[in-house]
């Protein structure tokens, strides 16, 4: 966290290790998008493919109850639809809710869409994701995370405030979207029989696949879009490549040499280190080609990046040079760059897996789907014809799952279980999910909850305690808010709650690469033997002092905007304890009460070094490593509890926090006196 690990050495750039061989196997449904910067909004609205079809579209989405749309990435379902059916006066009794996987995408779309409509944010149109609302008594237009809606179905199982719910990027299968299916299912029936105003419910997806959820919505009618569409020639390997990175950076270069200027190259990596390492390597190469070789603009995009340095992925590169895009899974649907002719699709996605059998949820590096596999390759052939180069062969590719399993199938669901159960739904077990979790999985997450005090079996059915229903209130992740419901005890809400609330936006810390022994030594004076949890408190408790200052946070290589939003999310959390009458104290310099107090809410990551100087996990004995980016990375203290765990070549934990195992057993003695050997120091 608070400094990059070493980046990985440049390599060598060997030309012509790749060979690709042909493919010219079209996939069903790609289609571009007309329009571009300079056009006055109102006509790029009247360019996008779905304008042709509003009348036949408003026609049926009138009539239904439950449709499902589907259109390429691009087509304008996003940003046309709640438009449409707002000024054709359907569902205007109440708001028109758009649900998206990912917070970045709701608020830029919300602008987009007020842009169009030409209000300012937040009065017609608005947003709602964690710890921001931007809407108001006059909002009629509602983007939201799929996270959020969830949130308001506690409070109103109904969710009688809309009229239309549109659930977007359904094949993304996010587990918040797949329990809503289940939720406004609900609310549809129940307010069908309570005679209430009906609730229209579309799902948009951007891929064919969806019988599954036509089926799961009593067979509900499928509106395709027609789309314009440019060939994509596909290109495999001829060997399988045992260095996907390598083999990217081979091909960034082979385009680059052989392709036209102005032909822009999207580049599907997995994560930020990996993206910024190979755009330092391109950067270093692009200086050393021949002159007939153009200048390249290399920008990476990642859903972390400052915004300000997403928008940088939308614009054109200066005449005759090629913009070269280092982008995870984001610009797969949810991000739309136009200009992009090549598309170099490494095969790999970082995404979470988890182990019932561990209780384990971990981020790793892995094969796409074949779906996902096609909506790469389709960035492609937007504007015109392109081509997808793809760093695997074509048996490689004919061996990947179809589909990508739903979130709901790999995740810890131990939140998602809170929040079923604080929504009031009486047999968690048998929830009408559209894809059902492993009976190992749930029984895992009711085991998880167990522990953390916030659900007991009583005669054989499982139901919420005390403690649950308070944990539910919070917007977080169950072992944080344990965390803050047990922090009276040990006089340190105030630095639990900044921790948390550290914890919970996009990184605070800001770490440019070209720059990397600047950040270290500005990183050097907050740095806490105690780990990283201390450490990002450091620099919190600094901001404050300086009251935000701006020039203070550009020479600490801080973001302020995320430090700003860090402000937010505390004021809101401290709100929600008052209500529950919980106690705001701080321990001043006593850190070691926090340390304390993270141990009993988080023991169930913890870890314990090893003889051999390794640790282990001592919930599951599984091997893990401390990240390079760790404060405690060189001190390899005894005992650490962490935030998440990575696998990359080995299996990490990242946000780590010094504690005594004396604290553990405390915590739950009975746990690890069962499960484990924990040995008294
Ligand atoms: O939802 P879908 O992928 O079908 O398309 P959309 O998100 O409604 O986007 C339609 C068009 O709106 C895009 O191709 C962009 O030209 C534009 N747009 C934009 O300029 N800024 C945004 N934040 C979102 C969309
Ligand atoms: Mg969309």
């Amino acid at each position: 966290m608070p400094h990059d690990p070493d980046p990985p050495p440049a390599k060598k750039f060997k030309p012509g290790s790749v060979l690709f061989s042909l493919n010219q196997k079209k996939p069903g449904m790609l289609l571009p998008r007309k329009g571009n910067v300079s056009t006055p909004i109102d006509v790029q609205r009247k360019q996008l493919p779905i304008y042709q079809a509003k009348p036949q579209l408003l026609n049926q989405l009138r009539q239904l109850n439950n449709a499902i749309l589907i259109g390429e990435t691009g087509s304008g379902k996003t940003t046309q639809i709640p438009q449409y059916l707002y000024e054709a006066g359907i569902g205007r009794q109440g708001i028109i809710a758009i649900t998206q996987p990912r917070r970045v995408a709701a608020i830029s779309l919300a602008g987009r869409v007020a842009e169009e409509k030409r209000t300012q944010l937040g009065k017609l149109v608005g947003y709602t994701v964690r710890f921001e609302d931007v809407t108001s008594f006059e909002t009629k237009i509602k983007f939201m995370t799929d996270g959020m809606l969830l949130r308001e179905a506690i409070g109103d199982p109904l969710l009688l405030r809309y009229t239309i719910v549109v659930l977007d990027e359904a094949h993304e299968r996010t587990v918040h979207t797949d329990v809503l299916f289940g939720v406004v299912k609900t609310a549809q029936r129940r307010r069908k029989e309570l005679n209430k105003i009906p609730l229209k419910v579309l799902v948009m997806s951007a891929t064919m696949d969806v019988d599954l959820f036509s089926e799961y919505f009593n067979k509900s009618p499928v509106l395709y879009l027609e789309g314009r569409q440019h060939p994509i020639q596909i290109y495999y390997t001829k060997q399988p490549q045992s260095d996907y990175l390598q083999a990217a950076l081979v091909t960034i270069f082979q385009i680059h040499q052989e392709a036209p200027q102005s032909q822009d190259i999207l580049v599907f990596m997995t994560g930020q280190e990996e993206i910024e390492a190979l755009a330092r390597t391109c950067r270093d190469i692009a200086k050393h080609l021949p002159d007939n070789c153009g200048p390249m603009v290399v920008i990476p995009l990642y859903a972390s990046l400052p915004p300000v340095q997403q928008l940088r992925v939308f614009q054109p590169a200066p005449k005759g040079s090629r913009k070269v895009i280092l982008s995870t899974n984001i610009a797969e649907t949810s991000v739309t760059i136009s200009g992009i002719k090549y598309v170099v699709d490494t095969g790999m996605v970082k995404a979470k897996r988890f182990s019932p059998e561990s209780g384990l949820e971990v981020l790793a590096v892995q094969r796409v789907s074949k779906a996902q596999a096609w909506q790469r390759a389709g960035r492609a052939g937007r504007e015109d014809s392109g081509s997808c180069y793809r760093l695997y062969t074509e048996d490689e590719f004919d061996n990947l799952i179809p589909m990508t399993v739903p979130e709901i199938q790999r995740c810890n669901l131990a939140g998602v279980m809170l929040q079923l159960m604080a929504l009031g739904i009486p047999d968690v077990m048998n929830f009408d999910f559209m894809s059902k979790p492993s009976p190992e999985a749930v029984c895992s997450a009711v085991e998880h909850l167990e522990l953390l005090g916030a659900v007991e079996k009583k005669d054989g059915q499982v139901v919420l305690t005390a403690v649950g229903k308070k944990m539910a209130s919070f917007p977080l992740e169950p072992r944080y808010a344990k965390t803050i419901l047990l922090s009276p005890e040990f006089s340190c809400s105030e630095e639990v709650i900044s921790i948390v609330s550290l914890l919970s936006v996009d990184t605070v810390l800001y770490n440019p690469p070209a720059r990397r022994d600047e950040v270290l030594a500005a990183r050097k004076k907050f740095t806490s033997s105690e780990g990283d949890h201390m450490t990002l408190l450091h620099i919190y408790r600094a901001f404050k002092k300086v009251s935000g200052n701006k020039d203070w946070c550009r020479e600490n290589f801080v973001n302020s905007r995320n430090m700003s939003l860090v402000k937010e999310v505390q004021a809101q959390l401290k709100e929600i304890c008052l209500k529950l009458n919980l106690k705001l104290v701080s321990c001043g310099a006593d850190t070691g009460s926090v340390r304390r107090c993270l141990a009993h809410g988080m023991f169930v990551n913890a870890a314990e070094l090893q003889p051999d100087g390794t640790y282990l996990a001592l919930d599951t004995h599984q091997p893990v490593a401390i990240h390079p980016s760790s404060v405690l990375f060189q001190a390899k203290p005894a005992y650490v509890v962490f935030n998440e765990l990575l696998h990359t070549s080995r299996c990490y934990m990242r946000d780590l926090c010094l504690v005594d195992a004396d604290w553990l057993l405390d915590a739950a003695p009975e746990y690890f006196g069962r499960k484990l050997h924990l040995s008294k120091s």
